[in-house]
């Protein structure tokens, strides 16, 4: 069976920017993946202690940035001071973490697509689905091409489809757990997004059979991306930007 249509993402999605060249989820990074020709870009979004949506992977601050600490307990105006580039190498220091309308300008202002992952701090699931719903419906008014968002977290999708229900949703799965095809359905999202390793042909079918799209994270070898492509997938979210020449999509 051929996948549905009206898909508006393009194959190739940037990790968390720019994947492992310049400081994951900052600025600096989406400006490596776009120099590289990518045209889609994930990110992973929280909320600071005052409901500022911006830019973190991890729960804790220590392994991107200058400080220690939960991030969602710190007020953006503490957050924004922060050095979020110098872990990762001198030439990046005192970039700053970014706000997710920050990356809305620079997506927007570029015809980029964003592939937006609320990771929210652990027991802000539902509040933060719904700020960072209410926040994209908000910057992307009127825009042809809204973000997709993802998460593991079905308590996130949910919030963020009340929040903006018209907004592109998917369920981002680690593993094939109980219930993870009717949370998707129940959630109504229009893609999975699963593990690299999880996808074969029969999950393929079976994701495009319920009229959804299929991606997978986080392809960097070639011999990976050459059997995902093989099999017909919607979206590679990779690390690999230097590796992997989207333009070849
Ligand atoms: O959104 C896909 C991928 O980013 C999920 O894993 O841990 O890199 O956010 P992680
Ligand atoms: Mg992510």
């Amino acid at each position: 069976m051929t996948a549905p249509t009206d898909w508006p993402y393009p194959r190739w999605v940037a990790h968390r920017g720019a994947g492992k060249l310049a400081p994951e989820n900052t600025l600096a990074a989406f400006r490596q993946g776009a120099a590289l020709g990518y045209r889609a870009f994930e990110c992973d979004v929280k909320l600071s202690a005052d409901g500022v949506p911006f830019l973190l992977h991890d729960a804790t601050l220590q392994r991107t940035t200058s400080a220690t600490g939960n991030a969602g307990e710190r007020p953006w105006n503490e957050l924004s001071q922060l050095d979020a580039g110098s872990w990762h190498g001198r030439q990046f220091a005192g970039e700053p973490l970014p706000t997710l309308a920050g990356v809305a300008a620079f997506i927007q202002r570029n015809g980029l697509a964003l592939n937006i992952e609320i990771k929210p701090t652990p027991g802000q699931e539902a509040v933060t689905g719904h700020v960072v719903a209410e926040h994209v419906a908000r910057l992307w008014t009127g825009l042809a091409v809204p973000p997709l968002l993802s998460s593991f977290r079905p308590e996130s999708l949910r919030a963020a489809r009340a929040a903006a229900p018209q907004l592109p949703r998917a369920l981002l799965i680690d593993t094939l757990w109980t219930g993870w095809f009717e949370m998707a359905a129940s959630l109504g999202c229009v893609a999975v997004v699963t593990n690299h390793q999880l996808m074969d042909a029969a999950l393929l079918a079976r994701v495009h059979e319920a009229g959804w799209r299929a991606m997978v994270y986080t392809v960097n070898e070639p011999a990976d991306a050459q059997r995902l492509l093989a099999l017909g997938i919607d979206g590679l979210i990779t690390d690999a930007v230097d590796r992997f020449a989207p333009a070849a999509d």
